[in-house]
């Protein structure tokens, strides 16, 4: 019975020696967030909205960083910078009263149309360091949407002018493809299409002026074809794309132009003002700018359904040995390195760590007005005399009050209080104090 009891305590002692051994072992080696990771001269870049790299330490070049997305690391002795996604960036959620010495950084390659505050000065210049798609950015995004230049060149997608020509005649083709389904839009590139289509045939597959259905296999879930090889081949067989951007900034270049581009039917832009700067050649796309109107580009397209050596002029990429003759758009692609999982993943490793690098080298530079151009809604496109409003306009003119109000908020180490932020900024547009 004795024995039995000792050996019950021994085991129990063991037990408990055990325990204590666990619980030391689990303090020492359960990585604190805080202290043990971060080591002391490391700065601590923070993710305020979720993106981008996570409790991780990372090397670029001589400099060391600790990027983080916890947001109880704000108050961590050696943060540096807080960095935000332009989309998901919510004024309301805003980490302010700002600390001297956090540096802000944006990145937004995305349109405008997703968070308006950003065509104002009094917003941009809250940022410290940018990732924008203006060249001028500290890691500008204008080439994001662009695979590569073997994608530019490569056969893949392309349909000889012959096969065209003949899908046209026989197959009762337009010349001319339009497929969007976001239709409102701070462009207002409807209302230009619509124009457009009184005088040159258009197929407009999407949501937006649709006037033909898509073929049955690309037509179910056709968003989520975007990408697909299928679509690519589809989008080939036309001799021009109307590629419209949903904003018009300097710089501010999608899918839209390079999916043309790549499998070799001619865009016809509108957009970036700067677009020619990175096309393959300066005559790889027709800008609609360099039209009077709808009707005269209509009637320049007419000339080149008719004329193959002219049309042929415009896929100089595909067609003859020059390739790419673009500098600024070769040396730029070429900066990518060989091996790389996405190019999106590419450019926001690398503006990580040039955030790294300027807060050790204590640089940094904001961008302006004049270097994020956009384009305020004008009407231009009201070839009627309808006089549509563009419905952008008001959140246009009341997101000015945002960057203002919000400057005076961190000027006067104010917080937020919710609602209070909105109506006084609503107050202030109504009263054009912007
Ligand atoms: C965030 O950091 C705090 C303090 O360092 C830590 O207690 C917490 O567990 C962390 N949260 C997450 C989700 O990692
Ligand atoms: C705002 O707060 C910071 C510390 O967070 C302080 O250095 C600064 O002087 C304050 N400014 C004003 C105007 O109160
Ligand atoms: C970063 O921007 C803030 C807000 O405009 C400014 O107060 C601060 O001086 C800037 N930091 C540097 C290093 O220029
Ligand atoms: C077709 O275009 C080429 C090149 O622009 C031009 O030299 C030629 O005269 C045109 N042919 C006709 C029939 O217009
Ligand atoms: C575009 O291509 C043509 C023909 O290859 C060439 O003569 C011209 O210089 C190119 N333009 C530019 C800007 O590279
Ligand atoms: C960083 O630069 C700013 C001005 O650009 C200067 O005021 C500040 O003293 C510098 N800080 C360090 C640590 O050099």
């Amino acid at each position: 019975m004795i024995m039995c009891w000792m050996k019950f305590r021994t085991l129990f002692l063991i037990i408990g020696f055990c325990g204590i051994v666990l619980l030391i072992i689990q303090v020492h080696l359960t990585p604190d967030h805080d202290e043990t990771s971060i080591s002391k001269d490391e700065p601590v870049i923070l993710w305020w909205t979720p993106f981008g790299s996570d409790g991780a330490s990372r090397t670029c070049g001589q400099f060391r960083c600790h990027f983080t997305q916890n947001r109880s690391h704000r108050n961590h002795h050696n943060l540096k910078a807080i960095l935000f996604y332009g989309s998901n960036l919510e004024v309301n959620d805003l980490p302010i009263p700002r600390a001297p010495g956090v540096q802000w950084g944006l990145l937004h390659e995305e349109s405008p149309k997703n968070n308006l505050m950003f065509v104002h000065e009094e917003a941009l210049k809250l940022f410290n360091y940018s990732s924008t798609f203006s060249r001028f950015s500290d890691v500008p995004l204008t080439l994001v949407d662009l695979p590569g230049e073997e994608e530019l060149l490569d056969k893949k997608f392309f349909t000889p002018t012959n096969e065209k020509n003949r899908l046209v005649k026989e197959e009762n083709r337009a010349p001319l493809l339009y497929l969007q389904s976001n239709c409102d839009t701070l462009s207002d590139r409807d209302l230009y299409i619509s124009e457009l289509m009184k005088y040159i045939r258009v197929d407009a597959f999407g949501a937006c002026l649709n006037n033909r259905n898509l073929p049955d296999d690309l037509r179910k879930n056709y968003i989520e074809k975007l990408h697909s090889d299928k679509l690519k081949k589809f989008v080939g067989k036309y001799k021009f794309t109307l590629a419209f951007e949903n904003a018009v900034c300097d710089d501010y270049i999608t899918e839209k132009l390079w999916r043309p581009l790549i499998v070799g039917s001619v865009p016809i832009y509108y957009g970036s003002p700067t677009f020619k700067d990175w096309l393959p050649n300066d005559s790889s796309a027709i800008g609609v700018q360099d039209f009077e109107s709808p009707k005269h580009l209509a009637e320049f397209l007419q000339q080149l359904v008719k004329n193959d050596t002219a049309y042929e002029q415009y896929l100089r990429h595909k067609l003859t040995k020059t390739g790419i003759s673009n500098d600024r758009l070769l040396k730029n692609l070429r900066k990518r390195p060989e091996e790389i999982v996405s190019v999106f993943e590419y450019y926001l490793r690398t503006f990580e760590c040039q955030v790294c690098a300027k807060i050790h080298r204590n640089e940094s530079r904001k961008l302006t007005r004049k270097e994020y151009r956009c384009q305020k809604p004008d009407g231009r496109f009201n070839f009627n005399g309808n006089n549509v409003e563009n419905s952008w306009i008001d959140v246009w003119n009341a997101e000015k009050c945002t960057g203002k109000l919000l400057t005076e908020y961190l000027l006067k180490n104010k917080s937020f209080l919710g609602r209070d932020f909105n109506t006084k900024k609503m107050e202030m547009y109504r009263n054009n104090q912007c």
